[in-house]
Order: structure tokens, then C-alpha cells, then sequence
């Protein structure tokens, strides 16, 4: 799918924005000591240095609520005046009900309908195009869209391929209609030539919870980390690309670029091969790895607190996951928050 906001289309933009990390933090060091490892195979592959992971009695949800809250107060949008809620995750608190609801709750956003949405690391991207149509059409006057994940529940913690990537976090933003600027378009798509590429093969019905699939290890995170790199340097490229062309934008017009948190090489990958100056991108995977749906968002977040992201500014989203999946986004960020 391939969008660009028309100039007569309602502008819908980002008013406000949250992120929150759980406390505990698993650095290089402490993965050393659990699996067989070494700082320097983590950064040199990968870039990341920690990152953070959450409590065994918090559940997804519990860390929605600072970040979300966090959205809410930077927009001046009290809880009720919220319409929409959705929440990007592809560790949600349990198969059903949408952790949605449960962060709906905890909010007090009780004029809300609430969802989640399953689009693997691309959940943001997916969940943005989708709070935006919303309010775009007055469905909902205000959004409040959550990327967030406990991936460190889904983890093997003996299986060295998978686990000194991933960390725990969450984003959130506010979208509302806005007189300038906001979104200029999307561009998401999948591919299922790799789709058991990463997965958590059982516990849905294809391959229902059984002492079988608990024996085989099937219910932790699975991934092909070398064919996902190789389809996530294409696609974080070709994406970026056709929605520049969609939106007639030129590489130079973009001031701020925001990629997902997959791994460093893959990013400077896409910075490189997008044309893109590499001053440009925000990039904190170092303190966080692999935050899947909420990876762009606790980026945007800390780019907007640093001042190295402001109003006016056009930027550049894309994320791959899951699915596969992929996804951009282009928006001329609002008045400063
Ligand atoms: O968010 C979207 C989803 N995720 C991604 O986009 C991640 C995509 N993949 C990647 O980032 C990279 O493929 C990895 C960082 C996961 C791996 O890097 P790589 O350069 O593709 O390494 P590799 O898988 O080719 O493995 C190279 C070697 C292997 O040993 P042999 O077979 O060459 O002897 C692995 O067993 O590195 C070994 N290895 C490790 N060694 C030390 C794999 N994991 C580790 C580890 N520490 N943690």
C-alpha cells in the first residue's frame, strides 16, 4: 500500500509524545555471563551496547502507562477526550484480550475504542497509518497510538542469536488534525517468502500449546538473524525510496531520519544507500537494541528532548519486521512537542 496525503486532505499530525524503558538494564557484560558471547561480537554486529528489560511481574501493558501518559500531558489531552487507543505489539500482555483495553484502563481513557495491532517490528509504521486515517476522517478526534514490547519474555535466554538483540520499551504518540504540516504520506507492505524467517511458532492455532511444543522450545522467539538482515537492507531502502517518489520529495528535502533499531549495520546500510546524509538519522540502539513497535518512537522521543528534531522538520520513518513486514512514513514534525 502506497499513500500520499493530496494538498485539499485533512492534515492529521503528532501533538504530542512519550516513551518510557523499564528500569532494569541488561548490559553486554551481564549477557557474557548467561550465554556464550563477547561485547565486542555484540557491538561490531550489531551496535548495542544494553539495553533495558522488564520486571517479571510487569506485563506489557504496565509499561505503556508512563509513556502514554507522558503523550497525553505534551499534547494537553486530558484521558477521556481520547477516541482511539491503539497498541503496536507483538508481546501483548495475552493472546486476547488486546492489551489495548488494558492500557485503555489504566489511563482512564473510557471513551476510547481500543485494539492491537500485529505488524511484527513495522507495529509502529502499521499503527500510525492507522490513527491517522482515523482521525483524518473524523472517526476519532484524537489518537493515541502505542508501540510496545516485553520481548524479553518471548526470549530464549540460552540462545545466543536471539537474545543480546532485543529490549523492552514503549512509545507513544497523540495525533490530532493540525493546521500545517503533519502527514504527507505511507508506504507498507509484506513478504511472505520469509515469513518463519522470526517468529514465535507456537501457542496460536497453528500449533497449539502442548508439553510437545514446550519440549521443542516453540514458544520463545525464533529468528534467521542472516536471511531478516538481508531482506530488512533491501526493504528498509526500497520502502524509503518509493514513498519519497509517491510523495514527490527529493533525499535532500528530508531533515530527519528515523529508522528502526534493528542493528547498526542495517541502518547505515539504509542511510548510505537512501542518499541520505548521515547526520541526519537519530540512532540510539546502542542503549536500547531491538525495541521492535516502539524502537521509532522512543527514538522520536529522545531526538525531540535532545532539540536535534523541531517543528517544521521533514522526517523519514521505516521499519521492517516480522511478517515480513515493512513500512514508512513521512511527517513535517508540529510545533515543537
Ligand atoms: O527488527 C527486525 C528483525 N531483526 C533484525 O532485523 C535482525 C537482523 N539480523 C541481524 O541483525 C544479524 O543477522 C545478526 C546481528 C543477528 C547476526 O549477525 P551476522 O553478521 O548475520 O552473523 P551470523 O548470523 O552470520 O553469525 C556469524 C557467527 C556464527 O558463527 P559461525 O556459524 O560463523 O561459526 C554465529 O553462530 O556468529 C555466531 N554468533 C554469535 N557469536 C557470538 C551468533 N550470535 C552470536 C553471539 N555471540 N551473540
Amino acid at each position: 500500500m502506497i499513500a500520499r496525503v493530496g494538498s485539499g486532505a485533512p492534515r492529521v499530525g503528532i501533538t504530542g509524545i512519550g516513551a518510557y524503558a523499564p528500569e532494569r538494564v541488561l548490559t553486554n557484560a551481564d549477557l557474557v555471563k548467561m550465554v556464550d558471547t563477547s561485547d565486542e561480537w555484540i557491538v561490531e554486529r550489531t551496535g548495542i551496547r544494553q539495553r533495558h528489560v522488564a520486571e517479571p511481574d510487569q506485563a506489557t501493558s504496565d509499561i505503556a502507562a508512563p509513556a502514554a501518559r507522558e503523550a497525553l500531558e505534551c499534547a494537553g489531552v486530558a484521558p477521556e477526550e481520547v477516541e482511539l487507543v491503539v497498541v503496536a505489539t507483538a508481546s501483548p500482555n495475552m493472546l486476547f484480550p488486546a492489551s489495548a483495553s488494558f492500557v485503555a484502563e489504566e489511563i482512564g481513557a473510557r471513551n476510547a475504542a481500543a485494539y492491537d495491532l500485529l505488524a511484527g517490528c513495522t507495529g509502529f509504521v502499521h499503527a500510525l497509518s492507522q490513527g491517522y486515517a482515523a482521525v483524518a476522517v473524523e472517526l476519532a478526534k484524537r489518537a493515541l497510538v502505542v508501540g510496545l514490547e516485553t520481548l524479553s519474555k518471548l526470549m530464549n535466554w540460552r540462545d545466543r542469536t536471539t537474545c543480546v538483540l532485543f529490549g523492552d520499551g514503549a512509545g507513544a504518540v497523540v495525533l490530532e488534525r493540525v493546521e500545517d504540516g503533519g502527514f504527507l504520506g505511507f508506504e507498507l507492505g509484506w513478504d511472505r517468502s520469509g515469513g518463519f524467517d522470526l517468529c514465535v511458532p507456537a501457542g496460536g492455532s497453528r500449533a497449539p500449546a502442548s508439553p510437545a511444543t514446550i519440549e521443542q522450545d516453540l514458544h520463545h522467539l525464533q529468528m534467521n538473524g542472516r536471511e531478516v538482515c538481508e531482506f530488512a537492507t533491501r526493504a528498509m531502502v526500497s520502502s524509503a525510496e518509493q514513498l519519497l517518489v509517491e510523495c514527490r520529495l527529493t533525499v535532500d528535502e528530508v531533515d530527519v531520519y528515523v529508522p528502526h533499531r534493528a542493528n547498526r549495520r542495517i541502518i547505515d546500510h539504509a542511510v548510505r544507500h537512501v542518499g541520505l546524509a548521515p547526520e541526519k538519522a537519530r540512532v540510539n540502539v546502542e542503549h536500547y537494541g531491538n525495541t521492535s513497535s516502539a524502537s521509532i518512537r522512543i527514538c522520536l522521543h529522545e531526538a525531540v528532548a535532545a532539540g536535534t528534531m523541531f517543528a517544521g522538520q521533514t522526517v523519514l520513518m521505516s521499519a521492517v519486521g516480522a511478517g515480513l513486514t515493512w513500512g514508512s512514513a513521512l511527517v513535517v514534525w508540529g510545533d515543537g512537542r
